[in-house]
C-alpha cells in the first residue's frame, strides 16, 4: 500500500484506545530483550550516549526504554501471538530485520549460489545479458559464467531483498543471533519493511516510528505522547523516548545528569553542520588554550618535542633511615616500550635520583615490577620498601601516615588537612609530590604518526615546573572566585572521605595538580558554550590526580579515568596528560546523529517537585545505594557550579545531597513515596508508569508494594530482564536484573479481607501463568521452538500477579494499606504483605509443569515428586544451582530435600540418580513413599543392575499402589517413565535407555 492509500484506511481516531489495555501489561518477549540488551551492554564504549560521559555509571540500556515506551504506546488485543509478532517487528527482532542487521549482507553471487529461483533477473540485473541462465541456483565453477556480472535490481523492493538474505543465515537460537549482528539502532533501515503490516493490525498510517508513536499518541491520549522521567540521570530513558517521537520532560536533581541528559539531545541528535560547528568550536578553544601554554613554553622541551604525560608519585621520608622515597608501587614505567625507573641512591641527600632506561631486557622488566610499595608476606597492609647499604627498611604506609583510632572508634591520621589556597604539597607535609618522567613525543617525517620517548626528569623540567606553580599561584584566587576552577569543600561522605583520608584533600581542587589546574582552568574558563563544556568537563575525568598511570595500556601506557569505577581512589603515581593527549580525549567519537524533533525539557529538580503533565511515567529510580551519583559527581559540578554557560545558568549546581533518594530504610521509602505520589498527581488518568528496579533480594517486593500502594499507584504487570553482563557477574555482583513494574492510577477505595485476597492472588496467578504458557506454545513456530518465557519470567508473573491484587486495594482487613506502607519497620519483622507476596510465588512456582507433563498427571503427583521431575527437567536445560533446589522445595513443600539431592554444591547441585537412590526413600518416613515416581526409579535401579526385566516388572506392581484395580495408574508410570528418558538423555544416556525399556515393557505388560 503506498503513503496515501494507507492514509485512507488509517483508524487513527482521537482516544479510540483511551481504555484499552497496553501490551506491557499483556506481554513482552523478555527473553529475546535479555538478548538485545546484553548486546548493547557489551558495546561498552560504542554505546550511543557513552561517549558523552562515560563516568556516568548505571545505564539503562536503550533497547530497554524503546521496550517500556512502545509496549506502554501499543495496545493488547485478543490476538497475543500477532501483537507480539507486531512488537518484535518494531523492535528490529524479526528475521527480516536480522537480514538487515548482518554484519555483512550476502553479495548477489551468493544467493544465486545457493538459492533455487526460476527466474533469476526477477531480482538481479546480469551484465551481459546472455552471461548467465535463466535459473538459479548456478554453478559458480562453470567457466561459462566467469564473465558473468550480476546486482540487485533497482527497482526490488527491501522487503524482497531481506527475504532471500534471510534464506542463507544460519538457523542460530536467538542469543547468538543476536550476537553476530549489529544492533536495531546501528542499522538506519533496519525497519524499512515493516510498515504495512504494522498499520494493518494498528489501523495506523506511519513510515517511521514518530508518525507512528504520534498516531498512537493520538489513539490513546488525543495528542502525542508526553513522557517523562524525573530520575533521568545520563538519560537515556528520555532520549530513547524522544528518538521515538515522543515529547519528554526530563529532569533528575544531580545537574550533572542534567547536563548529560542535554547532552543527548543537543549533541547526539544534532545534525551534521552543528556537529561540524561543535568540532570546530572544540578545536578553536584547544588552539586558544595551547597558545597560552606554548607562551608559557611548559610544555615543550625546546628541541621540538612536545610532552605527551608527565608521571608524578607520592614521596616520602622513611622513619627509619631518614631518607625521602618515591612510593612507587612498581618500577616498571611502560610494559610496551620496556622502559623502567631506576633509583640511584644519593646518600649525601639522603634522597633517589630516578633514572629512565629504555629497552631494558626482560629480566630487568621482571625485576622492576616491585617497586618501593608493596602489600606482599605481610598481609594486605601496604609497606614502603627501600633498601640503604644493603639492608631493607619497611615501615607500614599507615605508620608513615601516623594512622590512630579516635576516642569515637573512628581512625584518624597526622596528615595536615589542605587548605582552600592549597594546590601543592608544603615543605613539611608528610606526604610530597614528585614528577619523576616525562613521555615525550614529535612528529615522525611522515608526519601522520609520532615517536615517543620516556626521559628523566632535567633541571629544565624542573624549571618548566616551576613555571605552572608560579602561573598557578598568581591565578588561584582569582580563577576560583569566578569559577575557572573549584573553590568548593569537599563534604564527608561514604565515597569522599577517601581523598581527606588519604591525602589530606579537602577541597575539591585539590584532586588536581598545578598542571592539570592550568590546563583544566583555562579550558573550563575559556569555554563559554554549552555542547562543547560538556566535552571539557568529560576531559577532566582522564586529568586529575587520581588518574591512574596503566603502563601496559594503548602501546607505551596510557592516563586512565578517574570513574574507572564508582570511587575515588588515589593512587601514589598517576600521570598528568599534556594538551595535546588530553584534547584528544573529547567529544571525538559520538556515534551518528539521531534525529530528534519533539520537544525536550530538561530541568534539575527533585523529584517530588515534578510539574510536567505527562501521559507516561518510565523511571529508574535510585534503588539500594547502588551508585552514589550524589556524592562523586560533586568532581565535576565544582568544575561547573560558579560558571555554568548560558545554557546550563538556570540549574542549580549543588548536589544536594539531602535531598537525593538513598538506602533502603524508611526515609528512603518515604522519598520513593513522596516522588511517586506527585508523578502519579502529574499523570493523565489513563496514563501509564514503568517503573524500573534491579532485582536484588526477595525484600524487595513488599518495599515496592508498599510504595506503589502509598502513591496511588496499582501494578498491572512485571517483567524481568537480565541487564548486567557476564563480566559484572564475575566480579561477584549480585544484581542479576531489572524488574518493570508496570502501574496505573488506583480507582477508588477498594476493600477486601485478607482470606478472600488470598483466593484471589491464587486465581490471578494461575490463569497469568497460563496465559503466559500458551504464548509459548502459540510462538512455538515464531520462535523456532526456543521459549517467549523461561520458569523465572512465569515466577515474575507471580509477583506481579500478587501485587496486582495487592495493590487493587486501599483497606485489607480494616487496614488503611497507604499508612502501613509508611508505618516504620521493626527489624526481622513479617509483614503480612511478605506472606501474601511468599503465597503468591509459592503458587506460581507450583503452576510451572515441565514440558511434556499433561497437567492431568501434575495434579496427581506429591510435592517430592513434583519437585523431583521439576528439578530434573531444569538439569536438562543445564540449570545447577542450589538456591533453585531451595525455591523449589518451598513451593512444592518438600520438607527435606536435602534427602534427594546427590550433590549439594552451591553451582552444580544434582538430584540423586536411580542407582544413588538404591534401595533408600521406599520407607513410610520418606517424602517419596509410595510414590510412581520412587517405583519408576526403582525399578530403572534393577534394570541397570541387569535385573530380569519379568522380575523388574514384579517389584514395580509391588510398589505401585493400586496397580491392579486402577488401571490409568500403569497409564501414569508409562508417562513418567518417558519423561525421565526424555530429560535423561543428556544428563545420564545409560539410565535414559534403562527409563526406555521400562516405559516399553510396562505398555507391552500383559494384565488380568
Ligand atoms: C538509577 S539513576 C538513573 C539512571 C538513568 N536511568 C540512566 O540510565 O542513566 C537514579 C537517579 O536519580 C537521581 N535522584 C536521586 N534522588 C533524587 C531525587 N530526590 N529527585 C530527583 N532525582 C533524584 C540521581 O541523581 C540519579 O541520577
Amino acid at each position: 500500500m503506498n503513503r496515501a492509500a494507507a492514509a485512507e484506511h488509517t483508524a487513527v481516531v482521537p482516544l479510540s484506545l483511551a481504555e484499552a489495555p497496553a501490551l506491557i501489561e499483556r506481554l513482552l518477549p523478555v527473553q529475546k530483550l535479555s538478548a538485545e540488551v546484553y548486546k548493547e551492554r557489551m558495546a561498552g564504549s560504542g554505546q550511543t550516549l557513552t561517549a558523552l560521559g562515560s563516568y556516568w555509571k548505571g545505564r539503562k540500556p536503550l533497547i530497554l526504554a524503546k521496550a517500556c515506551v512502545l509496549g506502554s504506546l501499543l495496545a493488547a488485543t485478543d490476538d497475543p501471538k500477532r501483537d507480539l509478532e507486531i512488537f518484535e517487528l518494531l523492535m528490529g527482532m524479526d528475521d527480516l530485520s536480522f537480514a538487515a542487521r548482518a554484519k555483512r549482507r550476502p553479495k548477489p553471487k551468493e544467493i544465486l549460489a545457493a538459492l533455487s529461483l526460476a527466474r533469476l533477473r526477477d531480482y538481479f540485473k546480469v551484465t551481459p545479458d546472455d552471461a548467465l541462465t535463466a535459473s538459479a541456483p548456478v554453478d559458480w565453477s562453470n567457466p561459462a559464467f566467469a564473465k558473468a556480472k550480476v546486482a540487485w535490481r533497482a527497482d526490488l523492493p527491501e522487503r524482497e531483498r531481506r527475504r532471500m538474505e534471510e534464506q542463507l543465515m544460519p538457523r542460530l537460537p536467538y542469543r547468538e543471533r543476536v550476537q553476530a549482528s549489529r544492533r536495531p539502532e546501528e542499522v538506519p533501515e533496519v525497519h524499512d519493511h515493516v510498515w504495512d503490516e504494522v498499520n494493518a493490525h494498528l489501523g495506523t498510517s506511519a513510515r517511521s516510528f514518530p508518525e507512528l508513536v504520534e498516531q498512537l499518541g493520538i489513539m490513546r491520549f488525543g495528542h502525542r505522547p508526553r513522557v517523562a522521567d524525573t530520575f533521568c540521570g545520563s538519560g537515556q530513558i528520555p532520549f530513547e523516548a524522544a528518538r521515538l517521537g515522543c515529547d519528554v520532560y526530563a529532569s533528575d536533581l544531580n545537574p550533572v545528569a542534567c547536563m548529560l541528559t542535554w547532552g543527548a539531545f543537543h549533541i547526539v541528535s544534532a545534525s551534521p553542520e552543528r556537529r561540524e560547528r561543535l568540532a570546530r568550536d572544540q578545536q578553536a578553544l584547544v588552539e586558544t588554550v595551547q597558545a597560552e601554554i606554548d607562551r608559557l613554553g611548559v610544555e615543550t622541551d625546546g628541541k621540538g618535542w612536545r610532552a605527551k604525560v608527565f608521571l608524578y608519585c607520592v614521596e616520602a621520608r622513611c622513619p627509619q633511615t631518614g631518607w625521602m622515597v618515591p612510593l612507587l608501587p612498581t618500577r616498571v614505567v611502560s610494559k610496551g616500550y620496556r622502559v623502567i625507573a631506576e633509583l640511584v641512591p644519593d646518600a649525601k641527600r639522603k634522597r633517589y635520583d630516578v633514572a629512565i632506561r629504555t629497552d631494558v631486557s626482560a629480566a630487568d622488566l621482571e625485576a622492576a615490577a616491585a617497586g618501593t610499595v608493596r602489600s606482599d608476606g605481610r598481609g594486605q597492609a601496604p609497606y614502603l620498601i627501600h633498601t640503604v647499604d644493603g639492608r631493607e627498611y619497611r615501615t607500614k604506609i599507615s605508620t608513615l601516615r601516623g594512622d590512630y583510632r579516635k576516642p569515637d572508634g573512628t581512625n584518624g591520621n597526622k596528615l595536615r588537612l589542605w587548605e582552600q589556597h592549597d594546590f601543592k604539597p608544603r615543605e613539611d607535609d608528610l606526604f610530597q609530590e614528585r614528577l619523576y618522567c616525562v613521555q615525550w613525543m614529535r612528529p615522525k617525517e611522515s608526519g601522520r604518526t609520532f615517536e615517543y620517548e620516556f626521559r628523566a626528569v632535567t633541571a629544565e623540567d624542573l624549571e618548566r615546573e616551576r613555571i605552572v606553580e608560579a602561573y598557578v599561584a598568581k591565578h588561584l584566587a582569582e580563577w576560583q572566585a569566578k569559577g575557572w576552577v573549584p573553590d568548593m569543600r569537599i563534604e564527608p561522605g561514604d565515597k569522599t572521605d577517601e581523598p581527606i583520608r588519604t591525602r589530606g584533600w579537602t577541597h575539591w581542587h585539590h584532586l588536581f595538580n598545578p598542571r592539570q589546574l592550568l590546563v583544566n582552568g583555562l579550558l573550563n574558563g575559556w569555554c563559554r558554550n554549552g555542547r562543547a563544556r560538556i566535552g571539557v568537563v568529560k576531559s577532566f575525568d582522564v586529568n586529575s590526580r587520581l588518574s591512574h598511570w596503566h603502563r601496559s595500556h594503548g602501546g607505551g601506557g596510557s592516563v586512565q579515568k578517574v570513574f574507572y569505577n564508582q570511587a575515588l581512589n588515589t593512587f601514589f603515581d598517576y600521570g598528568s596528560r599534556g594538551l595535546w593527549y588530553l584534547a584528544s580525549y573529547g567529544l571525538q567519537d559520538i556515534p551518528k546523529p539521531s534525529r530528534i524533533s519533539t520537544l525536550c525539557v530538561v530541568e534539575t529538580k527533585v523529584a517530588d517537585q515534578c510539574s510536567h503533565d505527562a501521559d507516561l511515567f518510565v523511571t529508574d529510580p535510585p534503588y539500594g545505594d547502588a551508585v552514589k551519583y550524589e556524592e562523586i559527581l560533586e568532581f565535576f559540578i565544582a568544575w561547573m557550579r560558579k560558571n555554568p554557560p548560558p545554557e546550563f545558568a538556570d540549574w542549580v549546581w549543588d548536589s544536594r545531597r539531602t535531598l537525593a533518594i538513598k538506602g533502603e530504610a524508611e526515609d528512603f521509602r518515604r522519598g520513593m513515596v513522596a516522588a511517586y505520589k506527585r508523578m502519579t498527581e502529574c499523570m493523565a488518568d489513563n496514563g501509564l508508569q514503568v517503573l524500573m528496579f534491579t532485582h536484588q533480594s526477595g525484600s524487595i517486593w513488599a518495599d515496592m508494594a508498599n510504595i506503589v500502594w502509598a502513591a496511588g499507584l496499582q501494578v498491572t504487570a512485571a517483567w524481568y530482564v537480565v541487564t548486567e553482563t557476564d563480566s559484572a557477574l564475575r566480579a561477584g555482583s549480585y544484581v542479576k536484573g531489572t524488574v518493570l513494574l508496570v502501574c496505573r492510577k488506583r480507582k477508588g477505595e477498594m476493600k477486601t479481607t485478607r482470606d478472600d485476597l488470598a483466593w484471589e492472588i491464587q486465581e490471578e496467578v494461575e490463569a497469568q501463568v497460563e496465559a503466559l504458557t500458551g504464548l509459548n506454545q502459540e510462538a512455538r513456530g515464531l520462535y523456532r521452538d526456543e521459549n517467549v518465557f523461561e520458569d523465572a519470567d512465569l515466577q515474575m508473573s507471580g509477583y506481579a500477579a500478587a501485587l496486582r491484587a495487592l495493590t487493587r486495594y486501599a483497606r485489607i482487613d480494616g487496614r488503611d494499606m497507604t499508612a502501613e506502607a509508611i508505618r516504620p519497620r521493626v527489624k526481622g519483622e513479617t509483614t503480612f504483605v511478605d506472606v501474601l507476596i511468599a503465597f503468591a510465588v509459592s503458587t506460581a512456582n507450583q503452576c510451572l509443569v515441565p514440558q511434556g507433563i499433561e497437567r492431568s498427571l501434575w495434579n496427581k503427583l506429591s510435592g517430592a515428586e513434583r519437585f523431583y521431575m521439576k528439578m530434573l527437567d531444569l538439569e536438562a536445560r543445564g540449570a545447577r544451582t542450589l538456591d533453585n533446589y531451595q525455591n523449589f522445595a518451598k513451593a512444592f513443600k518438600v520438607r527435606d530435600f536435602y534427602a534427594l539431592m546427590g550433590d549439594r554444591k552451591a553451582n552444580h547441585a544434582r538430584l540423586k540418580t536411580a542407582a544413588e537412590f538404591g534401595r533408600a526413600e521406599m520407607g513410610e518416613g520418606s517424602e517419596l513413599h509410595g510414590s510412581l515416581l520412587r517405583a519408576a526409579l526403582y525399578a530403572l535401579m534393577e534394570l541397570e543392575a541387569d535385573v530380569d526385566t519379568g522380575q523388574v516388572l514384579a517389584h514395580l506392581t509391588h510398589n505401585v499402589p493400586d496397580y491392579y484395580g486402577d488401571l490409568t495408574q500403569r497409564e501414569r508410570v508409562i508417562a513418567i517413565a518417558d519423561f525421565l528418558a526424555g530429560r535423561l538423555e543428556s544428563l545420564r544416556p545409560d539410565e535414559a535407555s534403562a527409563a526406555r525399556v521400562l516405559a516399553e515393557a510396562v505398555r507391552n505388560q500383559r494384565v488380568g
